[in-house]
């Protein structure tokens, strides 16, 4: 299954079935558990990933930079100015270029047909780290860490407040894909899309999980095995961010809505974090918390889906002008 895997590109939670979600965190496990092992093999010795980057970023950079650094590669950190996206160069043409220098390109763009396009035109495997749209690298990272604390995904069952952005849509299609039961609770206006909620509804048939979208945070929280959240204004929503403040009051993880959840129920987020707004700066220090476990598994599933798309030398070659 995992084989299948092989020079794929990861634009969305809904281009992984549900085996190779399980595929992907079992190898994230494994080369976790031994670090040593996944140094000394140095899967991706001579290789390189490419990184793009339209905006900010601790977690992605570092996680992906040392994640290469470990496994014997090297990351190149492309940023806004050095290669003007669209503007100094053609999104098509930069696909092209990098393929012919970089075994993996990794980018984190505004829209999501900004990681499209790049994936239509390489020749090498595309990782969405970003966009407007979805966060697929977050989510491996979360389902890893409920997976390590819970034992366990399907039948769980999971609340997001806050925001319908582009975390939830994927935390949407990812509970979906592995049968865990999941509740959105968004302000009116600000719930994921009906066609992203129609999806996820339609891949959950096949898993048997419960997708629903609310507009109270209580009724979202209660009962709730883990607890997630996210910004109220996202990158590239700098200006909205006065007005959102006012309309996303309340949807806050606070003690008080903790206390809804089940005694073990995880908190999560994928941060950076504003405390006092999405969430209350002692829920992310209490035992509950493990969004600092979440933050280390984004390098741990990213080396693993990093050694099944290009673990072997599977590069198509460019074409050879003789
Ligand atoms: N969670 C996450 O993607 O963090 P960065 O924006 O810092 O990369
Ligand atoms: N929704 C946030 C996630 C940051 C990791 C954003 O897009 O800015």
């Amino acid at each position: 299954m995992a084989a299948s895997l092989h020079g794929r590109s990861l634009l969305s939670m809904r281009d992984l079935s549900r085996e190779e979600i399980h595929a992907i965190l079992d190898l994230a496990a494994a080369q976790k558990r031994d670090l040593a092992a996944l140094r000394r093999s140095a899967p991706f010795c001579g290789r390189t990933l490419a990184m793009i980057f339209q905006k900010p970023s601790l977690r992605t950079r570092v996680s992906f930079e040392t994640g290469m650094t470990l496994m014997g590669g090297h990351a190149i950190y492309l940023s806004p100015a050095d290669i003007k996206l669209g503007e100094r160069e053609s999104t098509e043409d930069i696909a092209l270029v990098l393929s012919r220098y970089a075994d993996i390109i990794m980018a984190r763009v505004f829209g999501h047909s900004i990681v499209a396009d790049l994936a239509r035109h390489a020749t090498v495997p595309v990782i969405n780290g970003l966009s407007d749209f979805e966060h697929p690298c977050q989510i491996l990272a979360d389902l890893l860490t409920v997976r390590e604390r819970k034992g366990k995904l399907e039948g769980l069952c999971g609340a997001y407040i806050g925001d319908g952005n582009n975390v939830a849509n994927s935390l949407l299609f990812g509970a979906a894909r592995v049968g865990m039961n999941f509740t959105v609770a968004s302000p009116p206006g600000f719930e994921p899309t009906a066609p992203v909620v129609a999806e996820a509804r339609k891949m959950a048939a096949a898993t048997g999980a419960k997708i629903q979208v609310v507009n109270n945070p209580a009724d979202a929280a209660r009962g709730a095995d883990m607890l997630y959240t996210d910004v109220w204004a996202s990158m590239g929503q700098e200006s909205e961010a006065a007005a959102r403040r006012e309309k996303f009051r309340g949807f806050q993880i606070d003690m008080p809505l903790l206390k809804l959840a089940r005694p073990d129920a995880l908190v999560l987020h994928c941060l950076p974090a504003h405390y006092g707004e999405e969430i209350a700066y002692d829920v992310t220090r209490s035992p509950n918390s493990a969004i600092f476990d979440q933050a280390e598994n984004r390098m741990h599933a990213q080396n693993a889906l990093m050694t099944l798309i290009a673990g072997d030398s599977h590069r198509k070659e460019g074409k050879d002008p003789r």
